[in-house]
């Protein structure tokens, strides 16, 4: 960097420290881990259900824009035939009816059972109902809970996951978060981590997955983003069709949202319009992932839906060793894009630590400008990386040093993150450190809305300005 510029960043920090009271912290708590290793396939936690035929590895995403459709999936090991469900809002009473499709995959010389999707439509909006799945003695009850209708003031709480794995790290995260009151997972990508297996183990380590994660995810959504993990890219089996097995056991509403892929996509949900976007995909100027953006965020309401959430997997600021600079290419092509719309948040995974940035761009940097460093910036997204849900290949531990200015917060632990919002103007964030027996809040604060916290004032006299004018018309 060149003497004044760097000079000039040095007292931009200083000034940004002063006025937020924030300083960067590294944490220094280490507790003693699970080890890092898968738990065995006869463990009760991959429990087949008694019925050999019933449906198993349940699990539901968001079906359309807005909240009103769901897709439920289900596995089973023989009946190819019903992928109906039946459902209602009173237990026991399955008013309607919708059928799916069935699927079903060679990965070398795996046969995956039959993969059912089914898609509810036209449900009503913050109203519980029951579904039921599979035929006669074999079939299987379950709930989930529709979303407010899209609105500025509608509260909601989202979890964050991601990088979660089959260890018994994986399962602490998963009962940690099921304390937490949270109503939707936004999952940062890297589901299943049976690319670590060879052969037809693959395909078998995301059944055991499946039924794992289904305590959770067959009665709230999942809103999945793809990691590498998911790309499974096998020549040595003869298989080289990326994200086969993701894409046929996890489908996502892409179509819903104008897009082309179930890679990259967005929903609305209560007061939240979420972006999906793909790591592993092509995403510089005028590919598809890059124009579906741009058109996407042109359509985001901020009226409506005041809060702007991006998920990704690999983080585009982090200051961990493993995997540095990772997502310095798509920081390139999309971070511009971040400040121009004021997105509030931008959750990625892939780095096995938890880490918060402060406010920072670093638009300013081309191979000429020599603004090589990320300055402070009110209009950019805080960047939070939650890769610590507790796969198979352990913490990132090392951090680099000294911890640079962007940093806020690190910790290389496993835990999940939960996004209250409250109205339009605050959330309530937290990260929650897995502990024995204990939820640990480790990592808290208040976020204040990149539109309607900022813009208060101004919004202020609009409206006053409006009402006037009105008043004289
Ligand atoms: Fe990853």
């Amino acid at each position: 960097m060149r003497p004044f510029p760097r000079l000039l960043y040095l007292v931009v920090v200083c000034l940004s420290s002063v006025s937020s009271g924030f300083a960067r912290r590294t944490s220094a708590y280490i507790r003693s881990e699970f080890p890092s290793v898968d738990i065995p396939v006869d463990n009760e936690v991959f429990a087949v259900p008694k019925d050999s035929n019933a449906p198993q590895q349940v699990h539901i995403t968001q079906g359309d824009y807005d909240g009103k459709a769901v897709i439920v999936s289900w596995v089973t090991a023989n009946d190819s035939r019903s992928s109906e469900v039946v459902y209602g809002t009173v237990q026991n009473k399955y008013d309607h009816s919708a059928k799916g499709r069935m699927t079903k995959y060679t990965l070398y010389k795996y046969e995956s059972h039959y993969i059912h999707h089914c898609i509810l439509n036209d449900l009503k909006f913050d109203t519980k109902y029951y579904y039921k799945i599979g035929s006669g003695a074999s079939s299987r009850e379950f709930w989930f809970h529709t979303p407010p209708e899209p609105n500025a003031d509608a509260s909601y709480k989202f979890g964050v996951i991601g990088d979660l794995g089959q260890t018994y790290n994986s399962l602490s995260t998963l009962k940690h978060y099921m304390l937490s009151g949270a109503e939707t997972v936004l999952f940062v990508g890297d589901l299943s981590y049976a690319d670590r297996y060879q052969y037809n183990d693959v395909g078998l380590r995301w059944d055991t997955w499946g039924r794992f994660i289904e305590q959770i995810a067959a009665y709230q959504p999942w809103i999945w983003s793809a990691g590498n993990h998911e790309i499974e890219y096998l020549p040595y089996m003869g298989e080289v069709l990326p994200f086969k097995q993701y894409l046929q056991r996890y489908p996502t509403p892409y179509m819903a949202c104008k897009s082309n892929s179930p890679l990259w996509y967005a929903i609305r949900r209560a007061s939240s319009h979420i972006i999906v976007l793909s790591s592993y995909s092509p995403f510089v100027k005028y590919t598809p992932q890059w124009i579906w953006l741009r058109d996407e965020l042109k359509r985001v309401d901020r009226e409506k839906t005041p809060w702007l959430i991006v998920l990704m997997h690999v983080p585009l600021y982090s200051s961990n060793e493993i995997h540095y600079m990772e997502g310095e290419s798509m920081r390139a092509v999309f971070e511009e894009w971040f400040i121009q719309h004021r997105v509030d948040v931008v959750f990625a995974g892939h780095v096995h630590a938890y880490e918060r940035s402060y406010r920072i761009s670093n638009i300013h940097y081309n191979v000429t400008s020599g603004y090589s460093y990320p300055i402070p910036n009110n209009a950019a997204p805080i960047y939070i990386t939650v890769g610590d849900g507790g796969n198979q290949e352990g913490l990132a531990g090392r951090f680099r040093d000294p911890q640079p200015d962007h940093s806020a917060f690190r910790e290389a632990s496993y835990g999940h993150s939960t996004m209250e919002i409250k109205n339009k103007t605050h959330a309530f964030y937290h990260w929650n450190r897995n502990d024995d027996g204990s939820k640990v809040e480790t990592d808290s604060f208040v976020l204040y809305n990149q539109y309607w916290a900022r813009n208060l004032r101004r919004r202020k006299l609009k409206n006053i300005k409006g009402t006037y004018t009105n008043f004289s018309d």
